[in-house]
């Protein structure tokens, strides 16, 4: 019986110095970690739920959406606007009859949430704006020719809903929309007819004329045949992601892990 003693003792021994040097060298993937704000950003957050801010206001993509996502308002709004935003209102965000210390307790929260990191996913420069427009552009200073009917397809993609979805050349993690350049690969033409007539899991049905639909159907083949030299080189996923959709690694692309030093 003693003999069982001394290995399991060693056994524990060992297992709690291996957590606490890891613990002590912050190693490795932590989901679920939180960030230590101060007693001032504290009152800031209290505040922040207490008046609603969060009902027009999104931080992390979560929240509403009448004003702008606020988890980045500290690195892009001045000071001064943000004092006089609060004092005096701005088209449908109200006046608040806040004391000097209540703001600054509110702004000590909106700095610490900024520190975090990236709080909206970014598309790869190069790729922004409407989606493909970028790609179309490129092809035609490069002196490419785009048929007539795939470059009106190209204008019903660019200046409809498509892109609050698809991105171009990628999956949006948040969307979860396909890659249109694509498509083509899996799926026959009349399937995308389908696709755009009656939608598909969560895409609603796109309100397109037989002509649009030709001509989008055009594009995505346009697309597909010259999707090697279209695509941007690099992998087009966003890089920065908020805190909480991504465990922090030791990846140096993650700002998380940056901020958290
Ligand atoms: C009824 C909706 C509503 C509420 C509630 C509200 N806001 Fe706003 N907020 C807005 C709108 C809309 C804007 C954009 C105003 C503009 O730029 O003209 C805005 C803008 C801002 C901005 C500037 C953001 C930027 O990127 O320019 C900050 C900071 C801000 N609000 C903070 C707050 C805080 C803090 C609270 C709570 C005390 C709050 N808001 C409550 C609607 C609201
Ligand atoms: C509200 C978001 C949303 C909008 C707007 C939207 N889509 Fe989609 N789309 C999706 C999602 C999500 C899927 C995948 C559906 C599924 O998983 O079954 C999809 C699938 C597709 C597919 C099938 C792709 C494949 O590889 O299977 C095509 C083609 C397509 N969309 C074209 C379009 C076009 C063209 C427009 C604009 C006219 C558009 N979509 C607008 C969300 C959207």
């Amino acid at each position: 019986m003693s003999g069982w003693r001394w290995p399991a003792f060693l056994v524990v021994a060992a297992c709690f110095v291996a957590q606490a040097t890891s613990v002590w060298l912050d190693l490795g993937p932590r989901p679920g970690s939180t960030v230590a704000i101060s007693p001032l950003a504290r009152q800031g957050q209290a505040l922040f739920r207490n008046h609603g801010c969060q009902s027009c206001h999104a931080l992390y993509g979560m929240g509403g959406f009448l004003g702008p996502d606020l988890t980045n308002a500290a690195r892009r709004v001045p000071p001064g606007r943000y004092a006089q935003l609060l004092q005096e209102g701005a088209g449908p965000m109200p006046a608040y009859r806040l004391s000097a210390d209540e703001r600054a307790a509110l702004w000590a929260y909106l700095q610490a949430v900024d520190a975090t990191g990236q709080g909206t996913p970014v598309a790869p420069p190069g790729d922004a704006g409407p989606v493909f427009a970028t790609a179309v552009q490129r092809w035609r200073i490069h002196g490419g020719e785009l048929p007539d009917d795939a470059a009106a397809g190209a204008r019903v993609v660019a200046t409809g809903p498509c892109g609050a979805c698809h991105r171009s050349f990628a999956v949006d993690p948040l969307m979860r929309a396909p890659d249109l350049s694509l498509a083509l690969a899996h799926l026959d033409e009349r399937q995308v007819r389908h696709v755009l007539a009656d939608g598909r899991g969560t895409m609603p049905p796109m309100a397109l004329d037989a002509r649009q639909t030709g001509q989008v159907l055009a594009f995505l083949r346009w697309l597909a045949a010259n999707r090697d030299e279209l695509a941007p080189q690099r992998p087009a996923t966003p890089t920065t992601l908020p805190w909480f959709a991504y465990p922090a690694t030791n990846d140096r692309d993650n700002p998380v892990s940056e901020s958290r030093q």
